[in-house]
C-alpha cells in the first residue's frame, strides 16, 4: 500500500477561535476536506489564548530559539479528526486581542517576529532537522503570515518538503523594513529582486509566491485577475512568470454549518419546501434591529469587514432609492473607522430604513443570511468571498460586482440565464454608485415578480458549495509540487 501523502497546513487563524475572516473558515474545513480524501494532514497555528482555552493540548517538543530575535517556543499537539499542532511562545502570541491586532485595532508592532516565527517553525518541521517522527512531504502555507517559511525551507540543506502557496487576498503583503532581515534569521541571499525584496522591503507573500513550488488562489477568476497591474499589487509580474504554477480553486463551505434547515441561530430553520417560514427569520431580523416589520419591504442585508476592498463606500449610494422603493437595508461590520462613521451616519439619516451594527458577531451574520431577501457584495475585487455562498444556500440571492470568486458563483439574473434557468442573482461591472444601483433596482424589480423571485432562491439553495471537489483540485496540486520538488 502506498502512502498517504503527508501535508503540514499553515495559518494564522482558525475558525471558530480565532478568525479575521474567511481564511480562518478555510483553514478550518480544507484540511478537514482532505483528510476525508486520505490525505494525512496536520495543521500548525500559533497558541493564541484562545485554542489554549478551547483545546486540550499536550507539549511534543521544544523548539530552540531559531536565529535572529526569533525567541525559543514549545510546539504542542491536540487530537482530533485533523490534529493540530500550537506554537506555544508567550512572548509572541500570549495577549489579548485578534491574531493581528491589540485590543484597540492597532496591528502589533513585532507582527513580523510572530509571523516570522509561525514561518521558521513551519520550515524547521518540513526539513530533516524537525524534532517530529511526523514528517510532511508537502508544507501548505497561507498568506503572507506563512510566506517565508517556503524562503527558509529554500535555504536549508539536505531533504525538504515541498512547497504550495495559496494567496487568500493580494491586498495583504506583509512588508517589513529591510533592517530586519537578521532579526528574521533571512539569508541576505534571500533579499533580491529575484527573491523576497519588495522595493527595498522585506515582503513576506512575495517570499511565498517567489520560493514555493506551486502556488493557488481562492478561484479561477482570481487567478487571472492577479496577472494584471489594476489587481496585482506590483506582483503581476513575478506572478505571470509562473501562471504555469498557479492555480485557482474556488473554496468551498461548511454545508453544516451554513445549513438554513438546521440552523440553531435562526428563529425559524426553513428549506426549499418550506421557503415562507424565511419570512419569520425576516420579522425577528427587524424586530431586533429596530425596522418597521413589514413583510412586504425587501430587505438588503450586509455582512462585510469594512475596508475599501469591500466596496463599502459604494452603499450609501443606495439609499435614497430604498427609501423610494420602500425597502430597508442591514449592515453588519467592523474595520476602518471611517467606514464605521460613514455607515453609522446613514443610518441616522435614514433610521427607518437602515439598520448598522458595528461589531463581530457570528449569530447576528447567520440571521441576516437567513432574514434577509436579498444579500449585496459591491466589492471592487473579492479573491473568493464566502458570504455570497451562504446567501445563495439561504435562498438570499445576491448582488454581487462581478469580480474574483464573486464571478465563479454567482449567475446574474439575465433574461438569457434565466430561460437556461441558470440563475442564481445579480452582478454588475462597473465599480461605482451608478452600477451598484442599477443591479439593485434590477433586483428589486425582480423581486415584485413572485415566480422569478422562488426560481432564483431555489436556483441557488440547490448549488452544491461542498468542500469535495477543492479538495481534490488541491491534492493534485500537491501532486505537483512534489515534482516540482524532485527535480529541483
Ligand atoms: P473576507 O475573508 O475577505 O473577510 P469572506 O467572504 O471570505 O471575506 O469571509 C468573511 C467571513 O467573515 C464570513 O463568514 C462573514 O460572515 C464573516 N464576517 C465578516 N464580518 C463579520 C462580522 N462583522 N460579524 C460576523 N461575521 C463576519
Ligand atoms: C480572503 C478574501 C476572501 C476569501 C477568503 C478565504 O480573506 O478576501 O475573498 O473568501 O480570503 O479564502
Amino acid at each position: 500500500m502506498t502512502q498517504p501523502l503527508r501535508v503540514l497546513y499553515v495559518t494564522p487563524e482558525l475558525s471558530p477561535w480565532v478568525k479575521a475572516g474567511g481564511l480562518g473558515e478555510v483553514a478550518r474545513e480544507l484540511p478537514a476536506a482532505l483528510a476525508r480524501e486520505g490525505v494525512d494532514v496536520r495543521v500548525l497555528v500559533p497558541a493564541y489564548p484562545a485554542l489554549r482555552a478551547a483545546l486540550k493540548a499536550a507539549p511534543v517538543a521544544a523548539i530552540h530559539a531559531p536565529g535572529g530575535e526569533l525567541p525559543a517556543s514549545q510546539l504542542l499537539e491536540a487530537h482530533g479528526a485533523v490534529p493540530l499542532y500550537l506554537i506555544e511562545c508567550d512572548a509572541c502570541y500570549g495577549r489579548p486581542g485578534s491574531a493581528y491586532q491589540s485590543p484597540e485595532g492597532v496591528d502589533w508592532p513585532d507582527n513580523d517576529l510572530r509571523f516570522g516565527l509561525l514561518s521558521r517553525v513551519a520550515a524547521l518541521l518540513g526539513s530533516a532537522a524537525s524534532p517530529l517522527d511526523w514528517k510532511p512531504d508537502v508544507v501548505h502555507c497561507n498568506d503572507w503570515q506563512s510566506g517565508l517559511a517556503p524562503a527558509y525551507l529554500a535555504f536549508t540543506a539536505g531533504p525538504r518538503a515541498a512547497t504550495a502557496m495559496t494567496v487568500h487576498n493580494l491586498a495583504y503583503q506583509g512588508l517589513f523594513p529591510a533592517s530586519r532581515l537578521a532579526a528574521l534569521a533571512l539569508p541576505e541571499a534571500a533579499f533580491r529582486i529575484e527573491g523576497l525584496e519588495y522595493y527595498g522591503k522585506i515582503s513576506f507573500l512575495k517570499a511565498g509566491l517567489h520560493y514555493a513550488g506551486q502556488l493557488t488562489t481562492v478561484s479561477p477568476t482570481y487567478a487571472r485577475e492577479i496577472l494584471t497591474p489594476q489587481l496585482g499589487f506590483g506582483l503581476e509580474g513575478l506572478l505571470r512568470r509562473r501562471a504555469q504554477d498557479l492555480t485557482g480553486i474556488l473554496n468551498g463551505i461548511d454545508t453544516g454549518v451554513w445549513d438554513p434547515s438546521r440552523d440553531a441561530h435562526l428563529a425559524a430553520p426553513y428549506d426549499g419546501a418550506h421557503l415562507e417560514r424565511k419570512r419569520l427569520n425576516k420579522t425577528a431580523l427587524q424586530r431586533a434591529l429596530g425596522l418597521p416589520q413589514s413583510s412586504e419591504a425587501p430587505l438588503l442585508g450586509m455582512v462585510s469587514r469594512l475596508v475599501e476592498q469591500k466596496g463599502v463606500d459604494l452603499v450609501p449610494g443606495i439609499a435614497p432609492m430604498l427609501v423610494r422603493a420602500r425597502a430597508q437595508l442591514v449592515v453588519l461590520g467592523q474595520g476602518e473607522a471611517k467606514l464605521e462613521n460613514a455607515l453609522r451616519a446613514l443610518a441616522a439619516g435614514y433610521p427607518r430604513a437602515i439598520a448598522v451594527r458595528i461589531g463581530f458577531d457570528e449569530t447576528l451574520a447567520h440571521r441576516i443570511e437567513a432574514g434577509a431577501d436579498l444579500f449585496l457584495m459591491p466589492s471592487r475585487f473579492e479573491p473568493c468571498g464566502l458570504n455570497q455562498l451562504y446567501s445563495m444556500r439561504y435562498g438570499t440571492p445576491p448582488v454581487a460586482r462581478r469580480t474574483g470568486g464573486l464571478a465563479d458563483s454567482v449567475v446574474d439574473a439575465s433574461e438569457a440565464n434565466l430561460r437556461a434557468g441558470t440563475a442564481t442573482g445579480f452582478t454588475f461591472e462597473a465599480p461605482t454608485r451608478a452600477a451598484l444601483r442599477a443591479a439593485v433596482k434590477r433586483a428589486l424589480d425582480a423581486y415584485r415578480q413572485p415566480e422569478t423571485w422562488r426560481f432564483l432562491q431555489l436556483n441557488g439553495m440547490a448549488r452544491d458549495w461542498s468542500w469535495g471537489p477543492a479538495a481534490r483540485a488541491t491534492v493534485e496540486v500537491y501532486r505537483r509540487a512534489l515534482a516540482v520538488s524532485s527535480r529541483a
